[in-house]
């Protein structure tokens, strides 16, 4: 077990262990109190493990309610952020009672948003069940929903009580949802740690533990120094401009670590044509993308992909925040005009 100290406007615990969620009630009282618990969760993660969390909270003295969504991004919507509050409401939860996100990023982040806007903020606890979440998602206090004009529209900073991650819970998740995450802890790879990314050549449920710890220490370093941000935790952005803009292209049938991971493909190809990323760290970079099943090609012509990068809220005026590979474990961020950037999505996608 590793337990990870991040400060920042608040300061929190992030536990990455086996039989986490077992104990989650014990944790949970000790950093967030509260009389009532309510357990936000899908209806796949909530039949797989809601009982066993709930009893874990009652053992501890808490009256548990639980709101369940369906599965899926489509979930992240207003209609159920407003039947959440109203559900909190209902259940006479107080700003000292805790709402516990048992789930992936789409329930985190619906949930997040939730607490943090529950009268203006009640107790937030994060148990993540997938890769994506234990190393993202869950830590660095983003919560968010999606609007009609596109993804993360509305939402908050918020950070939580606590993070538990009981990583034997990943053992259920199918194969799409586990190479999801790994397109993101590729990207912790190719942006900070040289070492964490040769580890993904070799099975990662026998250093499972290892690799979270060491993605959520990354995110913790670069969200103490820039919580909101606006300078280095844009570096967590890599793969992510191109990677959305095909997302939405694809009207949201390609998966998100699928289109982050070739939009990770595309930077790197083009970082390489300008001289900025050596043959070598492209090569890196593509054959990991391959080698775990994820795409190195968007499927798309480069000004479909710019058009779409318009819309991304990173877009600041005339201008976009791009995070181009130096080399694996490094890369820069680069403010690019809007003809810049795409000149960046010819030479990335014309090599594919
Ligand atoms: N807040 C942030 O900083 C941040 C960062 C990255 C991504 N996100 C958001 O995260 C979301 C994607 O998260 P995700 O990839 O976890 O998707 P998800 O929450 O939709 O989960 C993927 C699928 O796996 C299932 N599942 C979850 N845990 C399981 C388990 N242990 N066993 C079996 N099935 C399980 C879910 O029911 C779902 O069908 C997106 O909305 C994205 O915008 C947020």
């Amino acid at each position: 077990m590793r337990t990870v100290r991040l400060k920042a406007s608040k300061s929190y615990d992030i536990v990455i262990g086996q039989g986490l969620l077992d104990r989650a009630g014990e944790y949970i009282k000790k950093a967030a109190g509260g009389r009532v618990a309510a357990v936000v969760t899908d209806d796949i993660v909530g039949p797989l493990y809601g009982r066993r969390l709930e009893a874990s909270l009652e053992g501890q003295g808490y009256g548990v309610v639980k709101y369940t969504i369906e599965q899926g991004e489509a979930s992240k919507n207003a209609c159920n952020f407003i039947s959440l509050l109203n559900f909190f409401a209902q259940s006479r939860m107080s700003r000292t009672d805790v709402v516990v996100a048992l789930g992936g990023g789409v329930v985190g982040d619906l949930a997040g948003f939730a607490a943090a806007s529950y009268m203006r903020g009640t107790k937030f606890v994060q148990l993540p069940t997938t890769l994506l979440a234990a190393v993202d998602s869950s830590v660095g206090g983003k919560t968010a929903i999606d609007l009609e004009a596109g993804k993360n529209l509305a939402g908050a900073f918020y950070q939580p009580d606590l993070v538990l991650c009981d990583h034997v819970l990943l053992r259920t998740l199918s194969a799409g949802a586990l190479r999801d995450g790994l397109a993101e802890v590729i990207k912790y790879g190719v942006i900070a740690d040289s070492e964490l990314f040769g580890r993904l050549k070799s099975p990662v449920f026998d250093q499972i533990e290892q690799i979270i710890g060491r993605c959520v220490e990354i995110k913790r370093d670069v969200v103490c120094e820039d919580e909101t941000e606006q300078g280095a935790r844009k570096l967590f952005n890599f793969g992510h401009t191109v990677g959305h803009a095909i997302e939405h292209l694809s009207g949201f049938g390609l998966s998100h670590g699928r289109a982050v991971a070739a939009g990770m493909a595309v930077m790197a190809r083009a970082a390489n044509r300008k001289g900025i990323c050596p043959d070598s760290s492209r090569d890196e970079i593509l054959e990991m993308i391959a080698f775990h099943g994820l795409e190195t090609t968007t499927g798309y012509t480069p000004n479909e992909i710019w058009k779409a990068c318009l819309n991304d809220k990173k877009r600041s005026g005339g201008s976009i925040s791009l995070v181009v590979p130096e080399r694996v474990g490094h890369c820069r961020l680069m403010e690019v005009s809007l003809e810049e950037l795409l000149d960046f999505i010819i030479l990335g996608v014309e090599g594919e």
